[in-house]
């Protein structure tokens, strides 16, 4: 860090990584996207920066040069969002090591790719809604984005058979324990275990996988491993870089269309009407309900944001999903309104690290917003139960949408 840049720095108190922002991010809105971007002290002394103001995301985003997003070694505070295990992955890269991962599993997600999983939504889809029974509550996490995201990314897109996938939950279900590490704490015992675990299986699996067989991403990922694109550790992070990319934030979608549409039933009822209007629809759900909080970025030189100056080296928190509340770049941000002429909301990022599963997420959510208000009209939210929200440091979810059809 340049010592003429970070000697004029005012830190702030804010954290985004406390209980009180992950509690109730809205309630910051104000402040910070007016003091954005703003400095604050991470990890008891990094000097850091955050911006929330739209603008200054997409322009933090669109600039890799500028705003890396690898990850320096040895930072304090890195060893909470080190979900990959130290290793590269297209999220945490520059481009060109970004591109040459990146183009392994792109295919996957090509428009025609995208087109034939549809047919799969399709019926997973119809299974899920015709099990709800009408007057019996039930949950929008459980029932209808958990399963939903499972099937159709789990076991189809990724092709991991529903017996093998608790190798990954499991996994997955030790990240809360990074978000209590110190710096210099080893990984937690847990979770390497889990990693190990998840390594050994696909291991065996890709040394079996068929590699004429290009059907599914696994056996994508195994062609590559056999022309030498990637390295056996580098094929277990990209399987978990899919994983928790997509099976997540899918099935939080999920839970929360199905909140948004038991609670505009005037909107339920327009989409009925057209069932055009459910892709609108999904893109509220996706800008106000934002399930990434949070990406990071570092600067790689001193840099002119809003017109202060971001010193060299200094972890930048772009936060996505106060941006998509920006009130500068939409009217009235806290209405859920499918009406807007311009929803260009940063849910899925922008740039170079753009979410290579939005088309995927964007062809399976309206069709079972379509679905739930063709076949329930009468939805609602169950007045005897409430909804619960889960927090990470970067990631904001509802995990449970109590319901009544
Ligand atoms: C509602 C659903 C989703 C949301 C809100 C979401 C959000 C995001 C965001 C914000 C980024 C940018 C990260 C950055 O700039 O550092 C991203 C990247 C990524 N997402 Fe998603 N995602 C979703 C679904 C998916 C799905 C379904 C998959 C895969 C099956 C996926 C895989 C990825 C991957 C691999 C990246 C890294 C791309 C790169 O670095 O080039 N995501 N996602």
């Amino acid at each position: 860090m340049s010592a003429s840049a970070s000697n004029k720095l005012e830190f702030s108190s804010f954290d985004p990584f406390g209980e009180e922002f992950r509690d109730n991010p809205i309630s910051f809105d104000e402040k910070l996207l007016n003091d954005s971007p703003g400095f604050m002290l991470m990890e008891g002394d990094v000097p850091s920066a955050y911006i929330a103001k739209y603008d200054q995301c997409l322009q933090a985003l669109g600039n890799w040069e500028l705003f890396s997003s690898v990850k320096p070694p040895n930072l304090p505070g890195m060893q909470r969002v080190d979900f990959f295990n130290g290793m590269p992955v297209m999220n945490y890269s520059d481009p060109p090591q970004h591109d040459r991962l990146r183009r392994v599993v792109n295919v996957a997600f090509a428009p025609g790719r995208v087109r034939k999983l549809a047919d799969y939504t399709d019926s997973v889809v119809k299974e899920l809604v015709d099990n709800i029974e009408p007057g019996k509550p039930f949950d929008g996490m459980q029932d209808i984005g958990r399963p939903l995201a499972v099937k159709v990314l789990f076991d189809e897109f990724l092709g991991i058979p529903a017996e093998d996938q608790h190798i990954f939950f499991e996994f997955g279900a030790t990240f809360y324990l990074l978000d209590k590490l110190k710096p210099g704490d080893p990984k937690p015992k847990e979770y390497i275990e889990g990693w190990k675990k998840g390594e050994a299986y696909l291991r065996e699996v890709l040394a079996n996988a068929d590699k004429e067989d290009r059907k599914n991403v696994l056996s994508m990922i195994a062609n590559a491993s056999e022309s030498g694109t990637m390295s056996d550790s580098e094929m277990m992070a990209m399987v978990c870089v899919l994983f928790t990319g997509g099976v997540p934030t899918v099935s939080a979608m999920g839970a929360s269309s199905m909140h948004y549409l038991a609670k505009y039933p005037d909107i339920a009822e327009r989409i009925r009407k057209d069932e055009n209007l459910a892709k609108a629809f999904c893109e509220e759900v996706y800008r106000l309900d934002a399930p990434v909080s949070l990406v990071m970025r570092f600067a790689t030189q001193d840099v002119d944001v809003g017109g202060r100056t971001i010193p060299e080296g200094t972890p930048v928190y772009t936060m996505i999903s106060m941006a998509n509340r920006d009130p500068d770049q939409f009217e009235n941000p806290l209405e859920f309104n499918i009406d807007r002429e311009e929803n260009r909301h940063l849910a899925f990022g922008n740039g170079t690290h753009v979410c290579i599963g939005n088309a995927i997420t964007r062809m399976i959510l309206p069709k079972i917003v379509v679905e739930m208000a063709n076949r329930y009209p009468s939805l609602r939210l169950d007045p005897e139960s409430s909804g619960v929200w889960e927090t990470t440091p970067r990631s904001r979810h509802r995990i449970k949408v109590p319901l009544l059809a």
